[in-house]
């Protein structure tokens, strides 16, 4: 069944990438809504273009410079749509393997469906209700990235829904160790999509199957870069710019 908004169910919980909700019609799944970078007119804003809107946007807390400045929202909020994409063209890039018949590890969370759409503003709100009646720090994270403008360019998401894990820190019994399902996952994004895994390892990033199976559903992706991009000359004084344009652009 195609994935479609009405089949968010109640709010679970989010970390820095997505929030996350309850199926409303298919309790073994999970539904996760991520921040997609905004669109302004006609244009999709890549990394850098969405700096600088927030830039001028938020002129006091998103500028060094102030003395009010607030460097754990600025990052968390450039942050959020980086971080999205990476992992969406991940799950797209493994949804599309599975359907020609590849084979993920069985360390991996099974994706069950992906869309890219903008969110109505009155579900937005819902939502927004919905995650304040459990955490209202969450729901100021959902406010900032998805209601703080009313456009509806600034409600573009990615959502995903995926198999429901047991997060129960009580799993005992005859476990996989995780540096062997971490090996497994990490070695095969590597070899098949070039991304390098990392954030694997917090508890809230990985779960249990009934069987009792370990399972990575949040890890957070980049590529690698090639020499070339390190060279001083492209890159004089700031790395992380380089990096920033080539991948999240
Ligand atoms: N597949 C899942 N099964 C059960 N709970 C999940 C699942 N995915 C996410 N969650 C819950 O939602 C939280 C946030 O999801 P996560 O994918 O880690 O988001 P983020 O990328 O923002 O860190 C997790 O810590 C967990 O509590
Ligand atoms: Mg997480």
């Amino acid at each position: 069944m195609t994935l479609t908004l009405d089949m968010i169910g109640d709010y679970i919980s989010s970390g820095a990438t997505g929030w996350v909700f309850e199926h409303n019609q298919e309790p073994d799944k999970v539904i996760k809504i991520m921040k997609a970078f905004p669109q302004v007119g006609n244009t999709i804003l890549d990394a850098f273009q969405y700096h600088n809107y927030l830039q001028d946007r938020h002129i006091v807390r998103y500028n060094p410079a102030h003395n009010e400045y607030d460097h754990t929202w600025s990052v968390g909020m450039l942050w959020r749509p980086m971080s999205a994409k990476m992992q969406m063209y991940m799950f797209d890039e493994l949804m599309s393997a599975q359907r020609s018949g590849g084979s993920i590890p069985t360390g991996f969370v099974k994706l069950y469906d992906s869309v890219k759409t903008f969110l109505p503003l009155n579900f937005t709100k819902d939502i927004y209700a919905e995650i304040a009646t459990q955490d209202q720090d969450h729901a100021d994270a959902w406010e900032d990235n998805f209601l703080s403008v009313r456009g509806p360019g600034h409600r573009h998401a990615y959502i995903i829904s995926m198999e429901k894990l047991n997060l129960s820190k009580n799993v005992s019994g005859n476990l996989r160790p995780r540096k062997e399902v971490f090996a497994e996952v990490a070695g095969y994004l590597w070899d098949n999509l070039n991304l390098v895994t990392r954030d694997t390892a917090v508890a809230g990033n990985y779960g249990y199957r009934a069987n009792k199976e370990l399972v990575i559903f949040d890890p957070i992706v980049a590529p690698l870069p090639t020499y070339e991009e390190w060279r001083p000359s492209l890159a004089p004084n700031n790395v992380y710019d380089r990096l920033r344009y080539n991948y999240f652009s």
